[in-house]
């Protein structure tokens, strides 16, 4: 709806991740990943971003949205 349109472009998709940075880029080195699964936030809530800590489970709940972690594996 417009409403949403409105929402989005007023506010964006990230609450309070790195504001200060002009755009919040993460790489990661796949051959040097040190555990066999790991989760990074797809959600922008998480307090470890941009790895995953179980807040998109909060968000989820609260609005009725579905977003979740991507896993790396080794
Ligand atoms: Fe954001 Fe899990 S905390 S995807």
């Amino acid at each position: 709806s417009s409403t949403v349109a409105v929402r989005a472009e007023g506010v964006g998709i990230n609450p309070d991740v790195r504001k200060n940075e002009d755009k919040v880029v993460d790489s990661v080195v796949v051959s040097e990943l040190s555990k066999p699964l790991t989760a990074y936030c797809r959600c922008w809530r998480s307090g470890t971003f941009p790895l995953c800590d179980g807040s998109h489970v909060r968000h989820n709940k609260a609005t009725g949205d579905n977003v979740g972690p991507l896993l790396l594996k080794k």
